[in-house]
Parts: C-alpha cells; sequence; structure tokens
C-alpha cells in the first residue's frame, strides 16, 4: 500500500467516524443539513416511517421514495387480525414478511400494527364473544408476536380501544364485552411473546388534551402503577385543517409518566395549512424528548386511504410537496435536541425457582368477580409442558381461561399449557390467564413440569 492509499484510508475512516457521531448525538460545527427525512430525524435520535403496503412494492417510484427518505416502515393492513389468522388457528404472515423484509432489508425499525383492534378483525373472530373471544384473542396476540419476535421496533398491541366525545371512556366492541381488563391482558401476552418490542397502545383524535385522551392518560398511568408491560403511546395524528394547541403539552403529559410517545399515523388534509401543521407536529415532536419518531400514513397522495384529501407528503407522481419540505427543514431546524434516553423495555429477569418451575398470580378483582393473570416462569434447566395448581376459596367458580386448558372450575384448580406455550427456556416466562365469579385466589399457585 502506497503512502498515499494509506492515508487516504486513515482519512476515511475517520470520516466513517465523523459519520457515527453525527448520526447518534449531534451535528457538530457546519455540517451541510440533512436531504431525506430519515437522515435528519436520525441526527436527532429519531425515525421518519412511511406505512406502506405490499400491493405495492413493485413500483419502483414508490419504494424508490420509500428507500431514500424513510428508516421506519409500518404495514397499512398486513399484520392485522383479518390479514395474519384469517381462519382460527391458521395464520398468514405472507405479506407481514413483506413488509419486514423490506423494512430490514433497508435498515429500517419496523412497526407492528395492530394485534387487538375492533376494526378489521376476521369473520370468525367477528362472531365470537366472551372467554371463547378472549381466548383467541390472547392466542392471536401471542403467535403473531411470537412469530415476529426481536424484529419488531413496537407493536401497537390494541388499536382504537377508547370511545370519540366527551365520556372519556372505553369504546363498545366484542372485545370491550369479554371484560375491561382485555388490555392489559394483550399487553401481557405482547410482552411474554416478545420481551424486546415496545408495546403501545395506538389511538385517534387523541391530538391534544381532551376527554378521550385524557381518558387513556388515565389508563397509562394505571398500568404503569400496577407495572402492566405498556412502553409507548401512539397517536395518530390524521389532521384537518387545523391543530389543538396544546398539541404538545399532551404528548408532554403522556412522556412525563414514563412512556415513549409516537406519533404513529400522520396525514394532514391539504388546505392553506398543510405544511404548517406538519410542520407543527414535526417540531412539536422534537420538543418532546420522549417523541421516538414519526410516521405518515402512506408515501404518494395517491397511496392515502384518505382518496382526495390529498394528505401526504408526496404528490402522485412522486413529486415532493410543500408540506414535505416545511418537515425537512424542521427537522434539520430541531438543533441539537438530545436524543431520547434509550428506553428500550428491560423487564425485570424473572426469578429463576430451583424447581422445575413457579407461578405467580396477579389479580383484578371487583365485588362478585376477578380476572386472574397467572405468570410461569421456567426453572433453570427449562420446560417443555407445565402445569399450575391454584386453590380457589369456597364459592368462587372459574368461568374462562385462555392461554391455558383448566381442568375443574371450584376449589383446587389445575391449569396446563396449551400446544405454544408449553416449551420455556430456563428461566423463560410465559402467561395465562382466567377470570370467575366470586372473590379471586389468594394463595401461591404451585408449578410443575409436564
Ligand atoms: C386504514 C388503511 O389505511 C386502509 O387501507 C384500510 O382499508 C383501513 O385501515 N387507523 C388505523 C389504521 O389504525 O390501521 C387505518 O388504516 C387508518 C385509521
Amino acid at each position: 500500500m502506497s503512502l498515499f492509499q494509506r492515508s487516504r484510508s486513515v482519512l476515511l475512516a475517520v470520516a466513517a467516524a465523523g459519520v457515527v457521531v453525527a448520526s447518534g448525538v449531534a451535528v457538530i460545527g457546519t455540517a451541510e443539513a440533512a436531504t431525506t427525512l430519515g437522515a435528519s430525524a436520525a441526527e436527532k435520535g429519531r425515525y421518519f416511517g412511511a406505512a406502506i403496503a405490499a400491493g405495492r412494492l413493485g413500483d419502483s417510484t414508490y419504494t424508490g421514495i420509500l428507500t431514500r427518505e424513510f428508516n421506519s416502515v409500518t404495514p397499512e393492513n398486513e399484520m392485522k387480525w383479518d390479514a395474519t389468522e384469517p381462519s382460527q388457528g391458521r395464520f398468514t404472515f405472507t405479506n407481514g414478511d413483506r413488509i419486514l423484509n423490506q423494512g430490514l432489508s433497508n435498515g429500517s425499525k419496523v412497526r407492528g400494527h395492530a394485534l387487538l383492534w375492533h376494526a378489521q378483525q376476521p369473520g370468525w373472530a367477528q362472531s365470537l364473544s366472551g372467554s371463547a373471544l378472549r381466548s383467541a384473542a390472547i392466542n392471536h396476540v401471542t403467535q403473531v408476536a411470537t412469530h415476529y419476535k426481536g424484529k419488531i421496533h413496537s407493536w401497537d398491541v390494541v388499536n382504537e380501544a377508547f370511545a370519540d366525545g366527551g365520556s372519556g371512556g372505553r369504546r363498545d366492541s366484542n372485545l370491550q364485552r369479554t371484560g375491561n381488563d382485555w388490555i392489559e391482558a394483550a399487553f401481557r401476552a405482547a410482552r411474554a411473546a416478545d420481551p424486546a418490542a415496545k408495546l403501545c397502545y395506538n389511538d385517534y383524535n387523541t391530538d391534544g388534551v381532551n376527554a378521550k385522551s385524557t381518558g387513556i392518560y388515565n389508563m397509562v398511568r394505571d398500568f404503569k402503577s400496577r407495572g402492566v408491560p405498556i412502553d409507548c403511546v401512539g397517536f395518530q395524528s390524521h389532521l384537518g385543517t387545523g391543530i389543538a394547541g396544546d398539541y404538545q403539552a399532551n404528548l408532554q403529559r403522556f412522556a412525563d409518566l414514563g412512556v415513549d410517545v409516537q406519533i404513529t399515523e400522520l396525514d394532514v388534509a391539504q388546505g392553506g395549512n398543510q405544511a404548517n401543521i406538519y410542520a407543527a407536529v414535526t417540531r412539536a415532536c422534537l420538543a418532546v424528548s420522549r417523541c421516538t419518531g414519526i410516521t405518515v400514513w402512506g408515501i404518494r397522495d395517491s397511496d392515502s386511504w384518505r382518496t382526495g384529501e390529498n394528505p401526504l407528503l408526496f404528490d402522485n407522481s412522486g413529486n415532493k410537496k410543500a408540506a414535505y419540505t416545511s418537515v425537512l427543514n424542521a427537522l434539520n431546524a430541531g438543533g441539537t435536541t438530545t436524543p431520547p434516553s434509550p428506553s428500550s423495555p428491560s423487564p425485570s429477569t424473572p426469578p429463576q425457582p430451583g424447581g422445575a418451575c413457579s407461578a405467580t398470580i396477579s389479580l383484578n378483582s371487583w365485588n362478585g368477580g376477578f380476572v386472574a393473570t397467572v405468570r410461569v416462569t421456567a426453572g433453570s434447566a427449562g420446560l417443555n409442558g407445565w402445569t399450575v395448581g391454584v386453590t380457589l376459596p369456597s364459592g368462587t367458580a372459574v368461568t374462562g381461561t385462555w392461554s391455558a386448558s383448566g381442568s375443574g372450575t371450584s376449589g383446587a384448580v389445575t391449569f396446563r399449557n396449551v400446544s405454544y406455550n408449553g416449551q420455556l427456556s430456563a428461566g423463560g416466562a410465559t402467561e395465562f390467564g382466567f377470570q370467575g365469579t366470586g372473590a379471586g385466589p389468594t394463595a401461591t399457585p404451585t408449578c410443575s413440569a409436564g
């Protein structure tokens, strides 16, 4: 190697190191402004993503913009319940995997959307209710999150469960009718299946402090206080021609609860204010240190679900709109915002019992009934099948079970693993649940192998 070649390779190494510094912390000195959304967001420790559709991946204009501009993808429809479990227990991941691979091969993050939702359910789930639906829903969460384990940055575990209007309460749905704890049961199942993914609650009409966002805020606060695993809240931000003055303050109050916040489905009606509203959302996210990224719900106006509203950053031909420029400028002007501290969920290492396994119960009870969530933790040898024994107080009866098969409804009852959650590696854990009438169990359950 000549001296010239040697010094050139040293220079390249220094330059490469400089890029790492610039993308990880802050732009130093007079670095040129980033020229794509993803690169600029990355300089601020954030991602900039788009919802994409498997059916459009053959369109080179579309994929050209996608790979150039975005460093996160969300499947627009491909990971929803109707797409992934069209008949009960038969899972199809072909199109979800196409989105996943498109994202991963481009070095992008992948947001999972959405495990449970009242809409886009397969017909078979729409016709279920009660414990059959609860059990099917939790199984769905477990199976889908397990299939994508380790590959998803954030999952929308539950989508749109709160009602619009002033009640601040839950939306009525078949899922809601299985019991108010369906959301926490879903989050616990998702955590057990994929401990590395951030678990989000996602909703719309929450873009400011209002009755609906406050209802969600109260749920998140309750979850955090009781140790229900939740890491993030998604604000869809399907916006019209205005934006709430307290948009940023609303993000901040959620962040102050100890969760990340993400803008998950941004699109803004075309009109005089479109570019300004996009910029305001971008600035709000940059100003909240736990706002980890922004996703727009499609690439070109012609890709949008809001037909005729032209709500996206690229026109039908793939040209950058004024809204694009205003987002990029807002990102570049964002200064040297401290990137959010890494807050990947760090589930506490489960105790590794000396025996084959151990089980703990957490109880959600009310006058006359209860829901129990049981966590089964394998011992140091790992498990191929488990049995949990629970002693119920007299007068208590089990009325439904999910993610386990139960035997007996009163007195001493046992629960065995089902096909998909019997195998646990050493120290690994899974959860199942049951509900019943009367007072919940108070004694520690027993756990044995097989
Ligand atoms: C929309 C998709 O964009 C459409 O293609 C589909 O027909 C209906 O769903 N909130 C959500 C998204 O969480 O999943 C929705 O996506 C838009 C509203």
